[in-house]
């Protein structure tokens, strides 16, 4: 068992061996004492000057060395900006998405990496290096411990020369200045072009469209849909749209058949089915995931998100969960060949609500 210079037994020792001994009595389990530390405390080493505290012109180079590194985030951020915008992303050609994430990430990457390595140099090669111990307080120190702050951030100010050393600190405002700027063109650009509420407002759907099956796209005719039977809609020429994608997202449609007598119709939509049939907004008013379950017997819709049924015996309106619109009903009718057509668009924005939805 090892013994400590003064003969007593260490506690790692005494717990290893579950004895201790103590002036040669046993000592209980949980009775032994720890002894003071042998090791005095070393204190600081002494600081050790580097060639730019001792040599002006290494000094210089260094500075030089740190306003390059916040010149070259300068140089990313630029860059990032300028490759957005002369690398394109083409929809559809992965190759240029490609060169346009690599060039845009290679310019922030050099944004970052130069502000982060400036600072870093700027501090390891010209800031004072000498270790110092602050003894801790209360919160809110004295008059005189303000005023000592005050006097030590001045003199930090002063060691590290944030305002005598206009070069860097001006070049690190530069780059701190320019490196958000390509987050602004970035989410700038995630705006569609086209007006947004515009967009929102108005889908495929216009008088004499036809609803067709999805993803088929073949016409319904009423006799089609039979009572307890729902069909996943999407307007006809829906693939031949610009964006086919973008407007299913909108238009999408379910369609049922119930018995007249267990609808409950408000005034004004009287004639907005057709011989029981409804059609219904496939988007959930909550946010907007597909809602694509139908119970027939209950006739409610399901969002299988967030769990929001809507009940379409009474035009769709929530019966639980956290939607808080009924789903907007697709005004029908049929053609002179008896499909089913579109009497107009929806009368009101489908889906989630947003901000200018009531303009
Ligand atoms: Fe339908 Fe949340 S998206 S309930």
């Amino acid at each position: 068992m090892a013994k400590d210079h003064d003969g007593s037994t260490p506690v790692s020792d005494a717990a290893g061996s579950g004895l201790a001994h103590q002036g040669g009595s046993e000592a209980s389990p949980g009775t032994a004492v720890v002894v003071a530390d042998p090791i005095p405390n070393p204190g600081f080493e002494p600081e050790r000057h580097r060639v730019a505290d001792l040599d002006p012109k290494k000094e210089k180079a260094q500075e030089r060395r740190v306003a390059g590194l916040f010149l070259l985030s300068i140089v990313g951020s630029v860059f990032a900006i300028v490759a957005y915008i002369v690398f394109p992303i083409v929809p559809g050609d992965l190759d240029t998405v490609r060169a346009n994430t690599f060039f845009l990430g290679l310019g922030i990457t050099l944004g970052l990496l130069g502000i982060g390595f400036g600072a870093v140099h700027w501090a390891k090669s010209l800031m004072h290096g000498h270790d110092l111990v602050e003894q801790r307080h209360s919160t809110r120190g004295s008059e005189a411990t303000r005023a000592k702050a005050l006097e030590v951030f001045a003199a930090g100010n002063e060691e590290s020369g944030f305002t005598r050393r206009k070069l860097i600190r001006n070049s690190l405002i530069g780059s701190l200045v320019v490196f958000p700027l390509p987050a602004v063109v970035l989410f700038r650009d995630l705006a569609p072009a086209e007006d947004p509420v515009a967009l929102l407002k108005h889908t495929l759907w216009e008088e004499g469209v036809r609803l067709t099956r999805d993803p088929s796209g073949t016409p319904i005719r009423a006799s089609d849909v039979t009572l307890g039977s729902a069909f996943h809609v999407i307007p006809e020429g829906l693939e031949e749209s610009s964006h086919p994608l973008e407007e299913k997202a909108k238009a999408a449609v379910l369609l049922m058949r119930l018995k007249p007598e267990q609808m409950n119709i408000s005034e004004g939509r009287e004639d907005w089915h057709y011989d029981g049939i409804v059609a219904y907004s496939k988007i959930c008013t909550h946010v907007g995931c597909p809602v694509a379950l139908y119970e027939q017997h209950t006739h409610h819709l399901l969002c299988p998100c967030h769990q929001s049924q809507f009940d379409i015996t009474e035009e769709a309106k929530v019966i639980f969960g956290p939607a808080k619109r009924p789903l907007p009903q697709l005004p029908i009718s049929i053609d002179d060949d008896g499909y089913l057509v579109a009497r107009s668009d929806f009368t009101e924005p489908v889906g989630p609500s947003f901000w200018e939805r009531a303009l």
